[in-house]
């Protein structure tokens, strides 16, 4: 049968940093409670001018770089992001072209900070399908752009951000399960309300900003993630101590510390970037993943659970040999 296999990752981040202590000089918040409630150090902000498709740009290259693929072999790009350059054509469409992929398929999947676990998801289909050989899948945001800079409960929390890995059909396992789950009944726990079909408003940014009831999500995220390493466990026959790396979602080293407790992991085998990047949406899991990689912590032949949770609700997860 056929896998699909992670063959290299890449991220890219903007260059200019913001602190917490940054921050304190513009909402009333401090680094004590910024780093006690989140675990947040610093967060990156993409320069005026520079979109989510350039960050994926960036991330792709790397990522096909280090693959020694080049962009001409791809048969498919898939995005996750909801944060896009423009409404349409599709971030995947814009950096398909900028890479010189043109021809093969492309498109953009939202599903809020679960965006990339849903592409992975989605391109592991096209691979094991026969489909595909070759897949690009990135996690790029701007989330930035849809902070309302005045409102301290959420404007502590984001960063911008892009992470990418190149998946190949193999006949070695690669991808053992991916879970994908979504309720829209949680829609206005964590929502951006306005858009092109709903309307914008006579607001500041037309109204384009994250309203989030904190201790709410926080509750159902950890409920869920919990559910969520038992069902993947499950779906690919394995135990919680086949597990060599947690690489979760980076939105609150709370709910990551929680996860982990649950998979009765010790924190030094959870790959955590929520303290340099903050919460990058989709960008989170590719971006932790490519640094768990660089840095020489994930190792060839390990088991790695990579999982999200966000807006939707949405929540995904993939269990994979790396
Ligand atoms: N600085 C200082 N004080 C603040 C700030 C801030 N930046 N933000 C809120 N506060 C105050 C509140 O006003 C409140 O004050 P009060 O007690 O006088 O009313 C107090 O701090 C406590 O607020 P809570 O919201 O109850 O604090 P909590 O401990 O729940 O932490 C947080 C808030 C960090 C948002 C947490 O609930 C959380 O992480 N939730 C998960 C949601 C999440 O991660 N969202 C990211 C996007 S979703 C995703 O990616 C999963």
């Amino acid at each position: 049968s056929i896998y699909s296999r992670i063959i290299a990752t890449g991220s890219a981040l903007p260059e200019r940093v913001v602190s917490n202590a940054d921050l304190e000089k513009i909402v009333d918040t401090s680094d004590e409670w910024i780093r006690s409630r989140t675990g947040i150090r610093q967060r990156h902000i993409a320069a005026e001018g520079q979109t989510t498709g350039d960050l994926a740009f960036l991330a792709a290259q790397r990522a096909l770089e280090a693959a020694g693929v080049k962009a001409s072999e791809l048969d498919l790009i898939v995005v996750g992001t909801t944060t896009p350059d423009i409404i349409f054509p599709s971030t995947a469409c814009l950096v398909q072209h900028r890479l010189g992929a043109n021809g093969c398929a492309a498109f953009d999947v939202n599903a809020a900070c679960s965006g990339f676990m849903y592409a992975l998801g989605i391109a592991d289909k096209f691979i094991k399908s026969g489909q595909s050989k070759k897949v690009l899948v990135i996690g790029a945001e701007t989330l930035t752009r849809m902070i309302d800079w005045n409102e301290r409960e959420t404007c502590v929390l984001f960063g911008d951000g892009a992470g990418a890995v190149v998946l190949e059909a193999s006949g070695e396992p690669g991808i053992h399960a991916t879970c994908m789950h979504a309720d829209g009944g949680y829609k206005e726990l964590l929502w951006n309300p306005v858009g092109v079909s709903a309307g914008f408003r006579d607001e500041p940014n037309h109204g384009v900003r994250i309203k989030m009831a904190g201790r709410e999500v926080f509750k159902v995220a950890v409920k869920t993630l919990d559910s969520l390493v038992d069902e993947t466990l499950q779906a690919a026959g394995m135990h919680e101590s086949d597990i060599d790396w947690l690489i979760p979602h980076q939105a609150n080293l709370r709910i990551i510390e929680a996860t982990a407790k649950r998979l009765q992991m010790p924190m030094d085998r959870v790959i955590v970037t929520v303290d340099q990047h903050a919460n990058t949406s989709s960008g989170s899991v590719p971006l932790a993943l490519d640094y768990a990689v660089r840095s020489g912590k994930v190792q060839r032949g390990q088991n790695l659970l990579l999982e999200a949770f966000g807006g939707g609700f949405t929540w995904a997860s993939a269990l994979l040999r790396y």
